[in-house]
């Protein structure tokens, strides 16, 4: 049998501990499949003296863990630390310019310093593999990068913060509040205290810029992502939404369009009948639309200690299997110095339908004026639906859902909506995705 391949872990916290745990339950059955042993033989946390509920063994302990990325005792780092730069950036490079393989769940890190990072890999014959990433156990990565390899992606999309999608699932199941609903995911430990990564959409921005890369073949572009979280979702869209037979999810979708890329990451409303529609609670999901294959949807725990550890230990499987001096596969599919540009495509110019919720004063005329302003920005109307408002009876409130237009004419109907002066409150904005 091959010698044991030796990795070092940085991180015990929840996906840490985790790794290590399965590392030891499953010990036997994966050497089996890889035909040699995988040894923990060196672990670095910040508190030595924290009991973690799980057995270290004998695996040497260092405080620095770039100074564990640099030791010639292991040969893969598994960096659980997290963070975009600090210690995960100075460990992960350390461990990448001595020649060690590295196996990170960091998605922070990757969208921020993803492709100079496979740059030295790649320079120095070594694996940067990174599944638990994006999506936690869903096995996107491999997916897009190896089973799909041949195909052309046009749009991939989802929904990859369990976080929002158990808020918002449970706002319609139950017709409570955003409030009420984040509240209850923060007591069962769904949502941070500081819950505003997640509800804004920064967690999802940071997965969607790692997938933009690998299906569209370009430098990684966080920075191009437009953003809008949930936290202005109410219970009147939630309402609306599911009479007109759609669903609200947040997704991240990154589409190729005529003028560049389209990264965006917002409240979307589905078809209810859709696939991805019925992934409920903190459930991921991403669909990833080709030429060969259509729309294909992966869906499964996309966050917790088990499902994260899964991944990561696929990850290094995957080492402990490849051959010595066998040339690795690019980290984002293609070769980084092959990674093109990243060309934004600008989001007004983003075509689709919208869905639109409008609080009028309950006045003569406001419907005509209404429907000049669509007229007058060349929107047509699938649906015009008028309200009243049972607990005002001086405002009214109308739903408007259009075919396909762009985003430059909506805003621009809805400025002119708003200087018309018949707007109680603001108007609420929700575009429409296609979905299988
Ligand atoms: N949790 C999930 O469900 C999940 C899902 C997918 C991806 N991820 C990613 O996995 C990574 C780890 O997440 P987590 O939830 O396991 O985080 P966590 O519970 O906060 O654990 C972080 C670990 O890093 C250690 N650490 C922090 N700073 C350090 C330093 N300077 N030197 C050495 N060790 C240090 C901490 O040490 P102490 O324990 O001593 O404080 C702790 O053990 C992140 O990149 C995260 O985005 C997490």
């Amino acid at each position: 049998m091959a010698d044991a391949l030796r990795i070092g872990i940085a991180g015990l916290g929840t996906v840490g501990a985790s790794v290590v745990q399965m590392l030891g339950t499953k010990g036997a059955e994966l050497t089996r499949q890889c035909g040699r042993e995988i040894a923990t033989v060196a672990v670095s946390a910040r508190d030595r003296g924290r009991d973690r509920g799980i057995d270290l063994g004998n695996a040497q302990w260092f405080d620095d863990p770039v100074a564990l990325a640099r030791s010639a005792e292991i040969d893969v780092f598994v960096e659980l630390i997290g963070g975009e730069d600090g210690a995960a950036l100075a460990s992960v490079r350390t461990a990448l310019e001595t020649g060690r393989h590295v196996v990170t769940a960091n998605k922070a890190l990757l969208s921020k310093h993803g492709v100079q990072l496979a740059a030295i890999a790649e320079k120095k014959g070594v694996l940067l593999n990174y599944e638990a990433a994006v999506a936690g156990g869903i096995p996107v990565i491999k997916t897009m990068r190896e089973a799909l390899a041949g195909n052309q992606v046009s749009r991939v999309f989802g929904i990859m913060n369990g976080t929002c999608n158990y808020i918002l699932t449970r706002m319609e199941a139950e017709g409570l509040s955003f409030e009420e609903c984040l509240k209850e995911a923060q007591r069962l430990g769904y949502a941070e205290a500081d819950p505003t990564f997640d509800i804004e959409g920064h967690d999802t921005a940071h997965k969607l810029s790692i997938l933009t890369s690998i299906a569209f073949g370009c430098r990684i572009s966080a920075d191009d992502i437009y953003l809008e979280g949930i936290s202005n979702i109410t219970q009147a869209d939630i309402r609306a939404a599911a009479e007109l037979g759609y669903r609200i999810k947040l997704l991240g979708v990154a589409q190729k369009t005529d003028s560049g890329i389209e990264q965006r990451v917002h409240p979307t409303m589905v078809p209810t009948s859709s696939v991805i529609a019925q992934v409920h609670g903190v459930t991921n999901a991403v669909a990833i639309e080709t030429d060969m294959l259509g729309e294909l949807l992966l869906s499964g725990p996309g966050a917790g200690g088990n499902a994260t550890a899964s991944a990561v230990i696929g990850d290094i499987a995957d080492i402990a299997k490849s051959r010595p001096g066998f040339q690795h596969g690019p980290v984002f599919g293609r070769p980084a110095r092959e990674l093109q540009p990243y060309k934004r495509a600008r989001m007004r110019s983003h075509a689709g339908g919208y869905f639109i919720r409008l609080t009028v004063h309950d006045r003569i005329g406001v419907f005509a004026a209404i429907a000049r302003r669509m007229a007058d920005n060349d929107i047509s109307l699938e649906s015009i639906v008028q309200h009243g408002d049972a607990t005002e009876t001086e405002h009214k409130t109308v739903i408007l859902v259009t075919h396909e237009t762009t985003e430059a004419a909506v805003r621009k109907a809805v400025e002119g909506i708003t200087r018309d002066g018949h707007l109680v409150d603001k108007p609420q904005v929700i575009r429409i995705e296609r979905a299988a």
